[in-house]
């Protein structure tokens, strides 16, 4: 694995670097489909698996010579290390992401085999605060917004226990429950059409629950509706939410501004923006303007609605 500096001299220029960030071409290991339009990609790392934290992502680049030009932001599933090559030899370091087929870049992503060479620059901006250890956790995954919530659970349960709420349009959006499962994370699904767990929204789910646990922490991941649901909930509730929020995202370290979402407070005279990809992508809920989130982020249309 070559570490590389080829996003050319601007980037690199503006670009804060962090101690542990690593920009580097790479090997897939593996990219399977594990569910209508989504897949699960491993890739080799060196450096990365080791200090990544949970709600922490990577900007993923395709062969420097295809379309798109621009990395894509991707969370980090999981990290971990498998068997030497050969003995004698240090195990190998590896990472994975989940990704849904939305557009042109994941859809490259989609073609691309065991072998085949990427462009990794991470891990990135700033993960989840873990919270009191023994406080009840409760995480709300909307879709493919459980990607940062694995790496999550694995720490949280080390102390507490820790509820998966999972939601998705139909049963095709669930993923990964039996990883969570083996974790020990008590999980409850639901989908919009009842194809799968309970008929409905997951933030009805996380409704009860909250009557039940009041005590809980939150933290959630997913489409804009979905996490404005749950912070009026927990607003409602009076517990604590972090969300990690998926901006769109050109640069991924800072330099171009074009993750930026309005903090609360915010006001013509008084602007108070807040960078996605270095203060974030995860967030307190009070730190966020939520009246005027999606507004200048050109989240997509359906996450408008
Ligand atoms: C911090 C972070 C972590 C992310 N983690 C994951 C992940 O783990 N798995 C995953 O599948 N995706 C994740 N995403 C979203 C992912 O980056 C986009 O889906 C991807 O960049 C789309 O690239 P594309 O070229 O296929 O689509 P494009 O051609 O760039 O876009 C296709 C359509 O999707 C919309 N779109 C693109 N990005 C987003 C977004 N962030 N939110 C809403 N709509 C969007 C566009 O507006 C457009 O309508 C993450 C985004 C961020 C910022
Ligand atoms: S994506 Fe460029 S500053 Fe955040």
């Amino acid at each position: 694995m070559t570490p590389v500096l080829n996003d050319g001299p601007v980037l690199f220029l503006f670009m804060e670097r962090t101690p542990t960030m690593k920009n580097f071409k790479t090997k897939i290991l593996s990219n399977e489909e594990i569910s209508p339009g989504y897949f699960r990609m491993k890739i080799l790392t060196s450096g990365i698996a080791q200090h990544a934290r949970p709600g922490q992502f990577i900007m993923f680049r395709v062969q420097r010579s295809l379309p798109p030009l621009l990395r894509r932001p991707f969370g980090i599933f999981q990290t971990g290390l498998l068997a030497p090559d050969c003995d004698g030899l240090p195990p190998r370091e590896f990472l994975e992401i989940l990704y849904k087929v939305v557009g042109s870049g994941t859809e490259i992503m989609s073609r691309l085999h065991e072998g085949d060479l990427v462009e990794v620059l991470g891990p990135l901006g700033k993960g989840f605060d873990l919270g009191d250890s023994g406080r009840e956790k409760i995480l709300v995954g909307g879709g493919i917004g459980l990607v940062p919530l694995y790496m999550l659970a694995q720490e949280l349960t080390k102390t507490s226990h820790v509820r998966l709420l999972m939601g998705g349009r139909t049963r095709d959006d669930i993923l990964a429950v039996t990883e969570f499962g083996r974790l020990g994370v008590e999980t409850y699904v639901s989908t919009d059409d009842g194809s799968l767990g309970e008929e409905g929204f997951v933030t009805q789910v996380l409704e009860r629950k909250l009557k039940k646990f009041p005590g809980a922490s939150v933290y959630a991941c997913g489409p804009m509706p979905m996490l404005d649901a749950v912070q009026k909930i927990c607003r409602a509730h009076k517990v604590p939410l972090q969300v990690s929020l998926e901006a769109l995202m050109a640069c991924g370290v800072g330099a171009c501004l074009g993750c930026v979402v309005k903090g609360s407070g915010h006001t013509e005279e008084n602007p108070r923006y807040l960078c996605s990809c270095k203060e974030g992508p995860v967030f307190r809920a009070e730190q966020l303007d939520w009246g005027k989130l999606g507004d200048e982020q050109g989240f997509c249309e359906g996450c408008k609605s």
